[in-house]
Formats: structure tokens, C-alpha cells, sequence
């Protein structure tokens, strides 16, 4: 398996960004990189109102030199057992340098925190998910009580989760994924 620490590119020092809660003055940097990755439907966008309601799920990575938002990514807790985490994006000139493996591991630490046991992903990048655990799934992997009370969600993920005809078009070729969180 490959080392993922950090690597040390030209003109780059290794342990050059941070990450960190996010706070609402990152919501501007975490819309420019949503933008850049829904744009080409590898995540699912969302208004700037929702980013700002969310803004506690949300960490981000920020490189200590510009101070710079150069990564996000948030967990969203959909029933006591189930997390997710979505919104996971790098810049892309920051893109193999370990921020996002930074970044899922931090969501990961606050999945424990929360006492959650497993953590769902939508994704197109299933290497990197397979090497942070993460298992292919099929379905919807919840008893059918809990299926009937997440329906009840207004939230786009959650939907996309339950695999909802009217989001299908958001997530065709995604893959769903899950991994187990050690209590
Ligand atoms: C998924 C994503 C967040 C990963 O971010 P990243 O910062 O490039 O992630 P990392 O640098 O930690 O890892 C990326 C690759 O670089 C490699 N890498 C990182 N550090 C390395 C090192 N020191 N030596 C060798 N390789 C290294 C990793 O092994 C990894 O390879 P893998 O994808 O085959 O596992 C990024 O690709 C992205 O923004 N994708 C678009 C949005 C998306 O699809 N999000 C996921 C769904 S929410």
C-alpha cells in the first residue's frame, strides 16, 4: 500500500495545510469548490443557503502559507447508526498531495466521536474510498422503519441515499459505498 503521507512537491513543504472546522466566512471558498466539481456532476451542488445551515458539518483544509481554503468535506448524520460524508473536494491543483485523505480521515474521527458505527459515500472515486475502508454496497442498506423515517428528509443527499427515482439522474454512474466505524 502506498504511503499516504503527504508528499513533497516543488515549491511545496510537507505539513503546508492544516484542517480545520470550518467557519462561515469559508462558505464563499467551500461554494468555489463545489462549483468546480458539480459543474461536471461529480458532486451534487447546493445553495449557499443550505452551505451556510450546514457550516457545522463542515471541515476544511487551508494551506498555511496563503491561508487559502484548498479542501472541505462534511459528515451529515442521517440516523443514529448511519453518517455520511459528502462534499469531499480538493482544489485541483492541491489534487494527490493527501488533503483529502486528511480531510476523510478528521470526518471519520468525528463519525467515532459522534457514535455513529457506519459512514456512507456516493462516489465516483472508489480507489480512494476503498483504500480509507470503505466497501461497495448495494441498495440501501437500512431496515425498512428506518427507510420509512428518512423519507421524511428534505435533504438531497438523503434522497440520493435512498436511491429516490426523481435524484437518479444526480447520481447515475456514482458508486454507493459504506464502511464501519470501530466503537
Ligand atoms: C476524492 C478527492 C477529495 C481526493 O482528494 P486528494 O486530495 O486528491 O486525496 P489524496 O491526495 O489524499 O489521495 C489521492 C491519491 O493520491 C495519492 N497520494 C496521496 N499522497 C500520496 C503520497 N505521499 N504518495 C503517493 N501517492 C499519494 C493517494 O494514494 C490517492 O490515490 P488513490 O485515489 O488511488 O487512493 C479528490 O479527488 C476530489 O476532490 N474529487 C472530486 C470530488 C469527489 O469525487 N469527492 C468524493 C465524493 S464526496
Amino acid at each position: 500500500m502506498t504511503s499516504l503521507e503527504p508528499r513533497t512537491p516543488s515549491g511545496r513543504e510537507s505539513g503546508d495545510y492544516f484542517v480545520r472546522r470550518a467557519r462561515t466566512a469559508d462558505v464563499a471558498a467551500i461554494r468555489r469548490l463545489l462549483d468546480g466539481y458539480a459543474r461536471d456532476r461529480i458532486l451534487l451542488s447546493k445553495e449557499t443557503v443550505t452551505l451556510y445551515e450546514d457550516i457545522q458539518e463542515f471541515w476544511v483544509a487551508q494551506a498555511s502559507g496563503s491561508g487559502d481554503v484548498i479542501g472541505c468535506g462534511a459528515l451529515h448524520v442521517m440516523w443514529e447508526d448511519l453518517a455520511e460524508v459528502r462534499t469531499l473536494a480538493t482544489s485541483p491543483e492541491w489534487r494527490g498531495l493527501g488533503v483529502g485523505h486528511a480531510l476523510l480521515t478528521r470526518l471519520l474521527k468525528a463519525a467515532k466521536e459522534l457514535g455513529v458505527a457506519r459512514v456512507f459515500c456516493l462516489t465516483f472515486e472508489v480507489r480512494f474510498f476503498e483504500r480509507h475502508g470503505f466497501e461497495r454496497v448495494d441498495g440501501t442498506p437500512v431496515p425498512p422503519d428506518v427507510y420509512a423515517q428518512l423519507l421524511r428528509s428534505y435533504d438531497e443527499g438523503v434522497a440520493e441515499f435512498l436511491d429516490l427515482d426523481r435524484v437518479k439522474p444526480n447520481t447515475l454512474g456514482n458508486v454507493r459505498m459504506i464502511r464501519r466505524i470501530d466503537g
